[in-house]
């Protein structure tokens, strides 16, 4: 691996054999990150790197594109087929870019987007203060009901909605742990005539596995996600439609040549790989086997009295209250981790009393230790080491332990190359 950058750059290659090893021999916890394939990396490596294919298949504004033309092709298809989509675009480089260009194509400035309030699991791009769109959109929000349980008000939303009628209801979350009540989303946003949107940024390949509904099944108009997270893809963006060829046309215009100038054509290779992956059977045992495994390790912080937020996990993902239930902030729950060889985040919690670089929580999921071939047993194991390095962060021998088995651990479930 790496024989060419090897002889030619010996800086990046010993910082690239660094992150193969911390890959290899850490657990990698967070939920927005996999391993992927051989086969994607190749993709991602290849030839089409080279090639500028500003436009569409079939309607570019150079020449030679016969081969980025089937590519991409493939892409649309397979990612069509995989969530039931009329439309795909496939080129947004990154889910950010993919939520951008679907504000750009569906509002007009200073229009209005309901979303998910940012300390209750929205993301930056739904509207946080410190994003450009909220220059030319305006943001308002809808929360939990109840933190305990992680339901949304409902109620709430459909009166916010109703008082500032936005031309998007957003759903879709990067720190919630439940599934959302689709059909709601869909009835509020038809009374107020707004445009339902999902950003599946984190539950794409739950969706694309069967192991979540689908959000088309309930009626939204449009899909944003990114390709690399439950999904297991290369790092980029898509936005699907789900019926609307007027809605696709504006979205297709609002990424190329609105948003973005040639498409990354080796990302999209890679995408059209990753999304063959996840139409292979094998995809749905791994995505059941994620919610398994996340379920696994909620039953051991429930049985410690660990405070989740939405009182445990129906997805990929866990926010635990760890300053709450052990006085440990998540900074340092997160650094006493990485000491044993477990990455995941400090995490704010819903109308966290602490301030978002020193939150109290930290959040983690099962994508990546999923596709290392975790099932509950060693799942169960890992939530239990975890606690153990919390509680005895300050006695070298217990750390040591833990890091120990972690490294077993993993040494026994090596990341695979392939995944059909
Ligand atoms: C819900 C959601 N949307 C969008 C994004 C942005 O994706 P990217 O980092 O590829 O720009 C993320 C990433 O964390 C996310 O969780």
């Amino acid at each position: 691996m790496y024989d060419a950058i090897k002889k030619q750059d010996k800086e990046l290659f010993a910082a690239l054999e660094g992150e193969e090893t911390r890959e290899r021999e850490g657990l990698e916890l967070i939920p927005s990150e996999n391993y992927v394939s051989k086969a994607v990396r190749e993709a991602q490596g290849s030839i089409l790197t080279n090639k500028y294919a500003e436009g569409y298949p079939g309607r570019r504004y150079y020449g030679g594109q016969e081969f980025t033309d089937q590519a991409e092709a493939f892409a649309i298809e397979r990612v069509k087929k995989l969530f039931g989509a009329s439309f795909a675009n496939v080129q947004p480089h990154s889910g950010a870019n993919a939520n951008i260009g679907m504000y750009f194509a569906l509002l007009q400035p200073g229009d209005t987007v309901l979303g998910m309030d940012l300390s209750h699991g929205g993301h930056l791009t739904h509207g946080h203060p410190v994003t450009y769109i909220t220059k030319f959109f305006n943001f308002v929000r809808y929360k939990m009901k109840d933190v305990e349980t992680g339901e949304i008000d409902y109620d709430d939303m459909l009166a916010v909605a109703k008082a500032h009628k936005p031309k998007i209801i957003l759903a879709g979350f990067s720190a919630y742990s439940r599934e959302l009540d689709y059909a709601k989303f869909v009835a509020i946003a038809r009374e107020v005539g707004a445009y339902a949107v999902i950003d599946a940024a984190h539950i794409a390949g739950l969706i694309a596995g069967k192991a979540a509904k689908n959000p088309f099944d309930y009626g939204f108009d449009i899909m944003t996600s990114t390709t690399h997270k439950t999904l297991r893809g290369p790092r980029g963006g898509i936005i699907l439609t789900r019926e609307s060829e007027e809605l696709a046309k504006k979205i297709d215009k609002a990424i190329f040549p609105g948003l973005q100038g040639g498409p990354l054509m080796h990302v999209i290779a890679a995408k059209a790989v990753a999304f063959s992956e996840a139409l292979h059977p094998s995809f749905q045992t791994y995505a059941a086997q994620i919610l398994t495994n996340a379920k696994a390790m909620e039953a051991v912080f429930k049985a410690n009295n660990v405070r989740m937020l939405g009182g445990g996990t129906s997805n990929h993902l866990i926010l635990a209250d760890v300053f709450g239930s052990l006085a440990i902030p998540g900074k340092v729950a997160e650094k006493v981790l990485d000491t044993v060889g477990i990455t995941l985040n400090k995490n704010v919690i819903a109308d966290d009393t602490r301030s978002p670089m020193d939150p109290s929580g930290i959040r983690f999921g099962t994508p990546a230790i999923t596709t290392r071939g975790f099932t509950e047993k060693e799942s169960t194991r890992v939530a239990e080491l975890m606690l153990q390095a919390l509680q005895g962060k300050d006695d070298e021998v217990t750390l040591k332990a833990v890091h120990q088995e972690i490294k077993d651990l993993c040494a026994k479930f090596p990341i695979p190359d392939t995944f059909v």
